[in-house]
């Protein structure tokens, strides 16, 4: 496994739409297995392959509500189900020290296949559900903050840092 580097916002890979994976190779493996280093060594809970310069349909998403906090791996994913609302702040390792307020479904179901090409579907509810839309978004070449109803002033993200300080 390598540590890959994570492009910025600005850069226009982060715009464009990923393609769909056919082969279920070594190379998606090494692939997926850099980006779950990279992801752990962030502190972020999720991933797109266009992050780290990929435009293929890849994401990793960290499960925060299930024991263990597993890493997902979704392959071609897609949102089958959504139901309820959530809104809160979300942020971006491509979009570093910026927050936004995004409206969010409170739980959604992804249909997606795993490394070997087998589907399955996963669901998630609250921070990882917002995860999943937001990972899902990178694939279309959407950042969070096209969706924000408004980006957080200096002194909020400095209370929401304070926040997640405690909570360590
Ligand atoms: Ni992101």
């Amino acid at each position: 496994m390598a540590l890959r580097n994570i492009v910025k916002k600005g850069d226009e890979v982060l715009t464009k739409k990923c393609r769909v994976v056919t082969d279920f190779n070594p190379r998606l493996h090494k692939l997926l297995d850099d980006m779950k280093e990279t992801l752990l060594a962030s502190g972020g809970v999720g991933l797109a392959a266009p992050q780290v310069g990929v435009l293929r349909q890849a994401v990793l998403v960290i499960d925060t509500n299930q024991e263990g906090e597993p890493v997902i791996e979704l392959v071609n994913p897609e949102i089958i189900a959504r139901e309820g609302e959530q809104e809160g702040p979300e942020g971006c390792l491509s979009i570093p020290n910026l927050w936004g307020i995004v409206k969010r479904p409170q739980k959604v179901r992804v249909r997606a296949q795993d490394r070997n090409g087998e589907f399955f579907e996963v669901e998630g509810e609250g921070l990882t559900a917002r995860a999943f839309c937001h990972e899902l978004d990178h694939l279309s070449g959407v950042l969070f903050d096209l969706r924000a109803e408004r980006m957080l002033t200096q002194e909020e993200m400095e209370e929401l840092y304070a926040e997640q300080q405690e909570e360590e």
